[in-house]
C-alpha cells in the first residue's frame, strides 16, 4: 500500500481496506437474493464476505417476519451478537450490526430500543443505501424503513462475473416485490408494501449477465410472482408468461421457474407457458393453505377448493408431467374438525411432491389476530403432525415414482464423496451420481436408480451426443 499523507486520503484508503461481512438470512427465497444484493452493493466499499462471523466487521440480519417463532429469532440471535461485539471490541476491533429484511421494517425504531448493541436498522426497500447508512451508524445508530420513491434495483450494485461464479449455476431473480391481496394471516402486504413489478428490460439485462457468466437455471421471484405485469421492451405491459418467453430466449438459460404464485393469477397464458416452453419446469408451488371453503373465505383467500382443484386439473392437461407443491396453515382461527378433513381431502386428492406446513401464528397488524375460535395450540400440534404425516408419504411416492424413469438433471456441484457430481431433478429433488466435475453446469439425461429419503441416486444415460437437453 502507498503511504497516505494526509487525513483525507487516509481516510479514503481506510474505505476501501478489505473489511468482512457476514450476513445471516432468515425466511424466504427472497432474503436469500436479497443477500446477495446487499453483499454486492457492499462491495465498492471494500466489503468481502466471510463465513467466520468472528471476523466480521460489519453483521447483517436479513430478518423474517412471517410467523412469532421467526421474529422471536432475530432477538435471541441479536443477544448472541452483542457479546460477539463485546468480546471484539475488547480486542480493539469494532463492529457493526444491522438488522435488515422484514422484522425491520416492521418494528424499526422498535429494534434500537430493544437490544442496544444493533447500529442499523434497514428494510428491504432500501438496500441500495446500505453503504451511505453504515457510514451513517459510525456517528449514531440509524433507522431507514421508508418506501423510497426511487427504485432501489436501480442503484443496486451488478455483482461481478467471478461473484457470479462463485455462488453456482442456480440463481434467484426478483421480478415482483409486495403483495395486494391481504390474505387475513398474512403480514407481507404490510413488511414488503404494494405489488411493484420490476421493468422487463431491467430483468432481462440482469438475466443475461447471470447466463454470460455461467448461471443455467434462473428462478424467478415474488411474493405474487405470477401477477407481474411490467413495462415490456416494447412499451406494453407484459404478462409473467411474456417475460418467461422473453427470458427463454436467452443462450445459456436451459431452466426456468418462477415463486410464489397466487392460485387467482394462474391466468391462461402462463398455464400456456407450460404446454410450450420446455425450459419451463414442470414444477409449480401454488399454495393453497386450506381445503375448506369457510376458512378459505376466512383467509380472505378469495377462491373455493374446488376453484384450486380445477385449476390443477388445467394446468396438468397443459403439461402432464407436472408435479406440484404447496403451503398449509392449520389450525386457522374458526378451523374445526371438519374444516382440517376438507384439507387432508384436498391434498388426498391433488397429490403433492412437496409441501411446507404451518401452525397458524396470529400476527400483530392482521385481521386474523383479532378474530375468535382462536385454535388451541395442541390442536394446531396434532392437525399438523397429522398432515405432516400424510405429505410426507406423498413426497415419498413421489421421489420413488422417479426410480427405473430418465431425467434430465442440472449438476451445480461436486457430491458428497470423491468422484460424485450433485444436481438436481427437474422437481428440485437432489440427484447425485457418480461422474466428473465437467458435468456442473450441464443438464444432462440421468436414469434414476434408487431413492434415499432425501437425494435421487442415478447414472448417466449414453446419448452419444451429450450436451444441454
Ligand atoms: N401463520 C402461519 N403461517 C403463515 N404463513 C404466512 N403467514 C402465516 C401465519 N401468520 C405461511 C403461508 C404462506 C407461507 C409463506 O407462510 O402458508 O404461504
Ligand atoms: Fe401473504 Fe401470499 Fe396472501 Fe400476499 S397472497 S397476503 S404474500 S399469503
Amino acid at each position: 500500500m502507498k503511504p497516505v499523507s494526509d487525513r483525507a486520503e487516509f481516510a479514503a484508503a481506510k474505505a476501501s481496506e478489505p473489511k468482512k461481512l457476514f450476513i445471516k438470512s432468515f425466511g424466504c427465497q427472497m432474503n436469500v437474493y436479497d443477500a446477495t444484493r446487499m453483499a454486492d452493493v457492499l462491495a465498492p466499499d471494500g466489503y468481502e464476505e466471510t463465513a467466520q462471523i468472528e471476523q466480521a466487521d460489519l453483521i447483517v440480519l436479513n430478518t423474517c417476519h412471517i410467523r412469532e417463532k421467526a421474529a422471536e429469532k432475530v432477538f435471541s440471535e441479536l443477544g448472541k451478537l452483542r457479546q460477539l461485539k463485546e468480546e471484539r471490541q475488547a480486542r480493539g476491533e469494532s463492529t457493526r450490526i444491522a438488522v435488515a429484511g422484514c422484522v425491520a421494517q416492521a418494528e424499526g425504531a422498535e429494534i434500537l430500543r430493544k437490544q442496544r448493541a444493533v447500529d442499523l436498522v434497514v428494510g428491504p426497500q432500501n438496500y441500495h443505501r446500505l453503504p451511505d447508512l453504515v457510514r451513517e451508524s459510525v456517528a449514531r445508530p440509524v433507522v431507514d424503513t421508508e418506501f423510497p420513491v426511487e427504485d432501489k434495483f436501480d442503484h443496486l450494485t451488478a455483482p461481478s462475473d467471478e461473484k457470479i461464479r462463485e455462488r453456482g449455476v442456480t440463481a434467484f431473480l426478483t421480478v415482483q416485490e409486495g403483495c395486494d391481496k391481504f390474505c387475513t394471516f398474512c403480514v407481507v402486504p404490510y413488511t414488503r408494501g404494494a405489488e411493484v413489478s420490476r421493468p422487463a428490460a431491467k430483468i432481462v439485462a440482469e438475466a443475461e449477465i447471470l447466463a454470460r457468466a455461467g448461471v443455467r437455471e434462473i428462478t424467478l421471484l415474488g411474493q405474487n410472482v405470477d401477477a407481474y405485469h411490467g413495462m415490456g421492451e416494447d412499451g406494453a405491459i407484459w404478462s409473467l408468461a411474456r417475460l418467461l418467453r422473453r427470458l427463454a430466449q436467452i443462450e445459456g438459460i436451459l431452466r426456468l421457474r418462477f415463486t410464489t404464485s397466487h392460485p387467482n393469477d394462474m391466468t391462461d397464458d402462463l398455464i400456456e407457458a407450460f404446454a410450450d416452453l420446455p425450459a419451463l419446469m414442470p414444477f409449480l408451488h401454488l399454495p393453497v393453505q386450506s381445503g375448506s371453503d369457510a376458512i378459505l373465505e376466512a383467509m380472505n383467500r378469495r377462491h373455493s377448493a374446488q376453484d384450486y382443484i380445477r385449476l390443477i386439473e388445467k394446468i396438468r392437461r397443459a403439461r402432464p408431467d407436472l408435479a406440484l407443491s404447496s403451503d398449509f396453515i392449520v389450525g386457522f382461527p374458526g378451523e374445526a374438525d371438519a374444516d382440517f378433513k376438507a384439507t387432508l381431502d384436498l391434498i388426498s386428492e391433488v397429490g403433492f411432491a412437496s409441501s411446507f406446513s404451518f401452525k397458524y401464528s396470529p400476527r400483530p397488524g392482521t385481521p386474523g389476530a383479532d378474530l375468535p375460535d382462536q385454535v388451541d395450540e395442541a390442536v394446531k400440534t396434532e392437525r399438523l403432525y397429522r398432515l405432516q404425516d400424510l405429505v410426507e408419504r406423498q413426497r415419498q411416492q413421489f421421489n420413488a415414482s422417479l426410480v427405473g424413469q430418465v431425467t434430465p438433471v442440472l449438476f451445480e456441484k461436486p457430491g458428497r464423496h470423491n468422484g460424485q457430481v450433485a444436481g438436481k431433478s427437474p422437481y428440485l429433488q437432489p440427484v447425485q451420481i457418480d461422474g466428473s466435475a465437467e458435468l456442473i453446469g450441464r443438464q444432462v439425461p440421468v436414469e434414476i436408480v434408487r431413492c434415499g429419503s432425501n437425494s435421487l441416486f442415478g447414472r448417466l444415460v449414453e446419448t452419444g451426443s451429450e450436451g444441454a437437453a
